[in-house]
C-alpha cells in the first residue's frame, strides 16, 4: 500500500540544539540546553544522574571558568554546513527534514521588538535547500532550547506572559514561512515538562518550598504551554489555511508486568498520567476526569480560566505526532528497573536493550499506532524512532551498522503493518539522518545517524561527514521499496 503513497513521508529528524552549532553567532543567547556540560563521568544508564542539574550549575555555565565544555553550543556545525548535510539527506531518498528552529536566534532577549535578520535569512535559506532538494521540511517550534534570557526574567513557563512571547515568535515565523513549511509542532515531547522541568519548563527545584509545591509548578507550566499550542492552532486555522500543525508526545509505551489486575489497573493509571493525558488535551480538547481527579488527589491547583477551557475545547491539533524508542514493564515486584527515554521502567524478559538500557521493542511501535488511531482519529506522524551506539569508523571510512539497519527495519516493517491495520499514518523520519549531539548524556559519542559526523564528545575532530552501512541500505529501501 505505501509504494503506491508517493506523498508518505519518509525521512529523519534533529533538533536545533543537537546540530546547529554557532551559539552566538547574530546575537543569539544561550539556551538552557546549551547550559548543560559534558560529563565524562557520567553513568549512561542511571537516568537520577544524567537528569541532576542544579541552578547553580546552570549559572555558572555562563561564565564557564571551570573550562567545561557545553556540547550542544557547537552541536555538528550545521550552521554552516547544511547544504552539504541537506544534499546528503536527498542522497538517501529522504523526503522529508523534521528540524527545528532556535527561538534564541530570533528573539536573544525574548522580548525585544523585533526578531533578528540574520535568524529569518538563516531559516530562509534551509528551508530553501530543502524544497531545492525536493524534501519536504516539518518544523519543531521548541525543541527542549527555551531561552535562558526568558527563564531570568520571566521564570521560563511558570509566568503566562511566555505566552505571549512565543506567539510573537510564532507570527514572525509563519508570516516569513508558511510557503516553505507545511508541517509545524509547536512542542517537542511536551510531557517532558514533568519529568525534566528545568529544560522542560524553565524551573528548578531550588526556587520552590518542596516536591509539592514544584510538582504544582510543573503542571502550571504545562497548562501554559497547552494554551501555547492552543493559540498556534487558532492563528494557523485562521490566517494560515496552508498549514497544519500537530502536537508530539514522547509516547511513553509500557505493559503490564504481568496479567495480574492489580499490575494491569497500574500500567493503566501510569498510562493516563504519563501519555494519555497530554494527547487528549491537545486532540480532545479538555483535562480529562481521571487529571482532574489526581489533581485533587494530590492537592493540586491550577490556574485556568473560562478563557483558556474554550481556547483548549475549540482549537485542537490537525495531527498526532510522537516519539518511539522503547517500552518498559510497569506493576508490583517489578524488581529490575531499566533506563527508557526519560524515565525509569521495569524490564521485559522478550525484549533486549541497547547500551543505554533502553529496550527495543518494533511490535510495540504497531500497538502504539493502532492505539493513538482509533482513540483519537487524527492522522499520525512517528516524528522519531532510533538507536544510539557507540560507533567508530572503520579504517575504509565506513561503518557497519547492521544492528541499526535491523533496528530501522523492524519498526517500519511493524509500521507498514499497521497501515494495513487501518491506521493512517503519513509520515516517519528517523532519529537521526547524521550524527549529534544526545539530547539527554550531552555526548558525540551515542550515536543515532546513518550519516557519520567526525567529531568526538570535545567537538574535536574535521566534521567530515560519511555515509554508514544504514545510509545505503536507506537508499535502497526508498528505491526499490524492498526493507
Ligand atoms: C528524544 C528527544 O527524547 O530523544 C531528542 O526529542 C533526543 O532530542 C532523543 O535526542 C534521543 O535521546 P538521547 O538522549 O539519546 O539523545
Amino acid at each position: 500500500m505505501y509504494k503506491n503513497n508517493k506523498d508518505f513521508l519518509w525521512g529523519g529528524a534533529t533538533s536545533a540544539c543537537q546540530i546547529e552549532g554557532g551559539y552566538d553567532i547574530g546575537g543569539k543567547s544561550l539556551t538552557i540546553s546549551e547550559m548543560r556540560p559534558f560529563n565524562p563521568k557520567l553513568n549512561r544508564k542511571n537516568l537520577s544522574e544524567v537528569f541532576a542539574y542544579n541552578k547553580q550549575d546552570y549559572i555558572d555555565s555562563i561564565k564557564n571558568d571551570k573550562g567545561l565544555h557545553y556540547p550542544k553550543r557547537y552541536g555538528i556545525n550545521f550552521y554552516n554546513n547544511y547544504k552539504e548535510d541537506i544534499a546528503l539527506f536527498k542522497e538517501s531518498g529522504m523526503n522529508v527534514f523534521r528540524l527545528s528552529i532556535s527561538w534564541a536566534r530570533f528573539f536573544p532577549k525574548g522580548d525585544e521588538e523585533n526578531p533578528c535578520k540574520e535568524a529569518i535569512e538563516f531559516y530562509k535559506n534551509v528551508f530553501t535547500e530543502c524544497h531545492k532538494n525536493s524534501i519536504e521540511p516539518v518544523v519543531t517550534i521548541e525543541h527542549s532550547d527555551l531561552p535562558y534570557s526568558i527563564i531570568e526574567k520571566y521564570n521560563g513557563w511558570l509566568n503566562p506572559v511566555t505566552i505571549k512571547l512565543f506567539m510573537k515568535l510564532v507570527k514572525v515565523l509563519f508570516k516569513e514561512f508558511n510557503q516553505y513549511v507545511k508541517y509545524w509542532m509547536p512542542f517537542n515531547e511536551i510531557n517532558t515538562v514533568l519529568m525534566a522541568p528545568d529544560s522542560g519548563a524553565g524551573i528548578f527545584r531550588e526556587d520552590f518550598k518542596n516536591e509539592h509545591e514544584y510538582l504544582q509548578a510543573s503542571y502550571q507550566s504545562l497548562h501554559h504551554k497547552f494554551i501555547a499550542q492552543a493559540e498556534v492552532v487558532k492563528l494557523a486555522h485562521s490566517d494560515y489555511k496552508n498549514i497544519h500543525i500537530g502536537c508530539m508526545v514522547a509516547n511513553i509505551s509500557t505493559y503490564p508486568i504481568d496479567c495480574n489486575p492489580i499490575n494491569v489497573l497500574e500500567n493503566e493509571k501510569y498510562q493516563q498520567l504519563m501519555k494519555y493525558f497530554f494527547f487528549d488535551v491537545m486532540a480532545k480538547g479538555f483535562y480529562p476526569t481521571y487529571m482532574l481527579k489526581y489533581f485533587k488527589n494530590n492537592s493540586i491547583v491550577l490556574d485556568i480560566s473560562d478563557y483558556d477551557l474554550n481556547l483548549l475545547k475549540e482549537n485542537t491539533v490537525d495531527f498526532i505526532s510522537f516519539s518511539y524508542y522503547s517500552s518498559g514493564t510497569m506493576g508490583q515486584k517489578n524488581e529490575e528497573v531499566n533506563s527508557s527515554n526519560l524515565v525509569l521502567l521495569g524490564k521485559n524478559p522478550f525484549l533486549k536493550e541497547t547500551e543505554w538500557g533502553w529496550q527495543i521493542d518494533p511490535i510495540g511501535l504497531r500497538i502504539t499506532l493502532n492505539d493513538l488511531w482509533n482513540r483519537y482519529n487524527l492522522p499520525l506522524f512517528i516524528s522519531e524512532n532510533g538507536i544510539g551506539v557507540l560507533e567508530e569508523l572503520n579504517s575504509d571510512e565506513t561503518v557497519d551498522d547492521y544492528y541499526r539497519i535491523d533496528y530501522l527495519k523492524s519498526h517500519i516493517k511493524q509500521l507498514l503493518l499497521a497501515i494495513e491495520d487501518g491506521v493512517d499514518l503519513f509520515g516517519y523520519t528517523m532519529w537521526t539522518p547524521i550524527d549529534v549531539v544526545s539530547a539527554s548524556t550531552n555526548e558525540m559519542s551515542k550515536r543515532y545517524g546513518m550519516i557519520y559526523v567526525d567529531y568526538d564528545d570535545y567537538h574535536k575532530g574535521t566534521g567530515k561527514r560519511y555515509k554508514k552501512s544504514s545510509f545505503h541500505w536507506f537508499k535502497n529501501f526508498r528505491k526499490t521499496g524492498k526493507l
